[in-house]
């Protein structure tokens, strides 16, 4: 059984508070020891709220970056504890280790309210091997554990997963439920016609998730580089523009296979890019039959947003993944800018993921990313729920 936050008592039998484990993921980047993308820590305060106002004491875990097993200052977690205590408005403990002693001390020690923040997990190499040891000693840091990790939740991780084994009391925490319910019981109950906009560099990272829509979904619309592959499938010369070659049959094979499905793939028909190479600044329009040998395609054009808009707007659900131009260059934002506006105008269930594509979102307009149904802390994890696999971190929540 996938325990829910609410079921759990965070108070012992002699009416003592609990200290409760939470899994987090502050993968997040920082810039000068300062974190520059907050939202996966915003997105963890529901939970650490709840457990405050339950009166629980609290140990946060985390890894950031790709260490490697070794101690790299460039990826303390030290960045994010400090904007954890100023969005919290509260001081927050801090410990070196993951494992040590003292850190061990300090979570036994602490008072009913208080927070401590164990250092990146990933110093140590015993983490990402789902060491039995280590995750028996990360587990002396409390008496509950909750797994609000979404975004590493992919993993097979000593913090995910050996630990659960520890703690006869686990669940997941707000962030983990609520992705659950709309990347994975969500889709199988989601009203038609049903939506999913598919967008990125590659095609092979998202193969997966198109073919789970499938049957699913009644429209796939297809932005980014990933539609030159498969308009170079349907025998567009596309110029310059980024093309995976190695990709065109499974293009191929992907329209084949809607062609005999309920549902329909929808490719650009216009572009804005530009000439020559990227930030050559010459900038293009093209329609798709006659892209110059120049040219490189960087953004969907004005008739393909009009397209995709009026598809949107007959829509009654929506999944995205992936933007349909380069949206970090404000060129070539306004694809995916115009993608947001028909998505928001329309009033849809709008469930969104992938990284890229929610801080293009953050980058749009201040708030606007709370106007969407979802929207995933998760890259990897949540292209693991879309294409309809399971998480292992979260399967082992399931076992006693
Ligand atoms: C992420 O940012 O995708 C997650 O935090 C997982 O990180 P990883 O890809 O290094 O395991
Ligand atoms: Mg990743």
């Amino acid at each position: 059984m996938l325990r829910k936050i609410t079921s759990i008592d965070f108070q012992s039998n002699n009416n003592t508070s609990q200290c409760v484990l939470i899994r987090v993921d502050y993968n997040v980047p920082v810039e000068n020891e300062m974190v520059t993308d907050d939202y996966r820590i915003l997105k963890s305060l529901p939970t650490i709220k709840y457990c405050l106002d339950e009166g629980a004491k609290i140990v946060l875990m985390s890894h950031r970056g790709r260490p490697g097993g070794k101690k790299d200052a460039s990826l303390s977690l030290m960045p994010a504890g400090e904007k954890l205590a100023q969005l919290l408005e509260m001081p927050i403990k801090f410990s070196h280790d993951c494992i040590s002693e003292d850190a061990i001390d300090v979570s036994r020690n602490l008072k009913s309210g208080e927070i401590h923040l164990l250092e990146n997990l990933r110093f140590y190499d015993e983490e990402a091997n789902n060491d039995p040891l280590f995750a028996s000693k990360l587990a002396q840091h409390g008496s509950i554990y909750l797994n609000d990790a979404f975004g590493t939740a992919h993993r097979d991780h000593a913090s995910n997963s050996g630990v659960t084994k520890y703690f006869t009391t686990k669940g997941m925490g707000l962030l983990v439920e609520k992705e659950m319910e709309f990347l994975s019981d969500g889709i199988l109950k989601a009203k038609s016609p049903i939506t999913l906009i598919i967008g990125g560099a590659k095609i092979d990272t998202k193969i997966n998730v198109i073919n789970h829509f499938f049957d699913i979904a009644d429209n796939i619309l297809v932005g980014g580089a990933m539609a030159n592959t498969f308009l170079a499938a349907s025998k567009y010369d596309m110029g310059k523009s980024l093309v995976q070659k190695e990709e065109i049959e499974t293009a191929k094979k992907l329209m084949l296979k809607a062609s005999k499905s309920k549902t329909r793939i929808i490719l650009p028909i216009d572009f804005n890019g530009e000439l020559n190479t990227f930030g050559s600044g010459k900038l293009q329009y093209a329609t798709k039959d006659n892209i110059k040998k120049s040219m490189i395609c960087e953004d969907i054009g004005e008739e393909t947003i009009s397209l995709f808009s009026n598809i949107i707007k007959l829509s009654k659900t929506v999944y995205w993944n992936g933007t349909v131009g380069v949206a970090e260059n404000e060129s070539f934002a306004n694809g995916t800018n115009k993608i947001i506006d028909a998505i928001l105008e329309s009033e849809i269930e709008s469930v969104v993921g992938g990284g890229d594509t929610v801080a293009a979102i953050r980058n749009y307009k201040k708030g606007l990313i709370e106007d969407f149904s979802h929207a995933s802390t998760g890259g990897g994890s949540c292209l693991e729920l879309l294409s309809g696999k399971k998480l292992p971190a979260i399967e082992m929540l399931r076992k006693r």
